[in-house]
């Protein structure tokens, strides 16, 4: 079993609640990797849980995962295996706010109920990984759930562009401690950054020099409500230009580059629709222009990834690897320490399970 703490039961969280489920009923669609060395998804569990909103916090993870505000599409109804209580966390700088301006079905309601010891927690539940899941722009949340993983010795899965493992600070405590760290920000399955980089390589590998792009991205989840507060946004804007710029040989002007969350349209609730626009220059300065639309669900493509990063943190838990994982932050994360180009960072991560794997096998673990 593979003893898993969330911090955040929003769409995210859901979809990955909802994928443990449908897992113990049979073979899930649209897993990346069936299995990581000799875990499954069936073999994770959810142990422990912290969030902050009334409709959440006292409830069972299972209940907690199809409550509102979450508006992710429900694939797997039947979430009653999934019985930890829901703990409040601390809520610093979790909750924007300007959502107290909108609908209770859209926004968060903090619970009144006091703040338990996120580190204690952790330990009594014997967690083995955070999957940290919070709001875009809570600096000190991620930061104290960090900490609470350094006391009590727990790995962590960084989803949320706040950077962690790509800070050195950070990275250095988590490899002095031996524990595992993969991230920083997730990169979905098929979501508009792998789509991205992949048109930027090609533009770049046929020789087409980028003039301009931009990449805008609409959504009606609490994500996109939350990062409606400009100020919240710098990280993500950050992360997501970072990742489009690093698979090219020389970077785009920053002027002539603009990726970001664009607006928070309600009735698309969590599908996520992304435009693309790419204008090169060819042989001869000859003109190429590139329109794409991608229409996705949002949190099923962040969660079949997460599912990825929780297997391989427990393979360098069993190892006794600690540290960032380059291969995997590289694959999962738009934001790793080291950035690599996808089918690169595909190969790295595949070599750091075999890696791995054999390792924790040779130890007879
Ligand atoms: N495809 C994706 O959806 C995707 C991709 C990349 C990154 N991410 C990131 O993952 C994170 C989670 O996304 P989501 O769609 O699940 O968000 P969400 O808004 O649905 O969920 C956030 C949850 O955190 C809770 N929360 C707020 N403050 C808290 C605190 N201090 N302690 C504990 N819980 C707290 C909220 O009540 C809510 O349940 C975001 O930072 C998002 O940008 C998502």
């Amino acid at each position: 079993m593979i003893r898993v703490a969330i911090a955040g039961v929003g769409n995210c969280a859901s979809s990955l609640v909802q994928a443990l489920s449908a897992a113990r009923k049979g073979p899930v669609e649209g897993l990346m990797r069936s299995r990581i060395g000799s875990w499954g998804v069936e073999d994770i569990e959810i142990v422990a849980a912290f969030d902050v909103d009334a409709r959440k916090v006292g409830f069972s993870v299972g209940e907690a995962a199809l409550a509102k505000p979450n508006c992710t599409r429900v694939f797997e109804s039947d979430l009653s295996a999934h019985r930890t209580r829901v703990l409040m966390g601390p809520v610093l700088d979790g909750v924007a706010p300007h959502m107290a301006d909108y609908p209770d079905d859209e926004a968060f309601r903090v619970s009144s109920a006091k703040p338990v010891d996120v580190a204690a927690a952790l330990k009594e539940a014997r967690a083995e990984i955070l999957v940290c899941y919070l709001p875009v722009g809570a600096v000190q949340a991620v930061s104290h759930y960090a900490e609470a993983c350094l006391a009590a010795k727990v790995a962590l899965v960084n989803c949320v562009p706040v950077f962690i493992a790509s800070d050195p600070a950070w990275s250095s405590r988590f490899a002095e401690a031996r524990l595992p760290l993969v991230g920083d920000d997730i990169k979905s399955q098929l979501g508009a950054t792998i789509l991205h980089r992949t048109l930027a390589s090609l533009f770049d590998m046929r020789g087409i020099r980028i003039e301009r792009t931009y990449q805008l991205n609409t959504g009606g989840n609490t994500d996109f409500l939350n990062m409606l507060a400009r100020e919240r946004l710098s990280s993500k804007k950050k992360s997501k230009t970072q990742s489009v710029q690093s698979v090219l040989n020389e970077p785009i002007p920053a002027g002539d580059v603009h990726i970001g969350p664009s607006d928070y349209i309600s009735w698309q609730k969590d599908n996520k629709v992304a435009f693309i626009r790419m204008e090169g220059r060819g042989l001869g300065g000859s003109p190429i222009e590139l329109e794409m639309r991608l229409s996705v669900q949002d949190s099923p493509n962040s969660a079949g990834v997460v599912l990825d990063a929780i297997r391989c943190a427990r393979l360098a838990l069993d190892a006794r690897v600690g540290g960032v994982l380059a291969g995997p932050s590289a694959a999962f994360m738009k934001s790793p320490p080291k950035q690599a180009p996808d089918f690169e960072a595909q190969a790295l991560c595949d070599a750091f399970i075999a890696q791995v794997a054999g390792a924790a096998q040779g130890r007879g673990d």
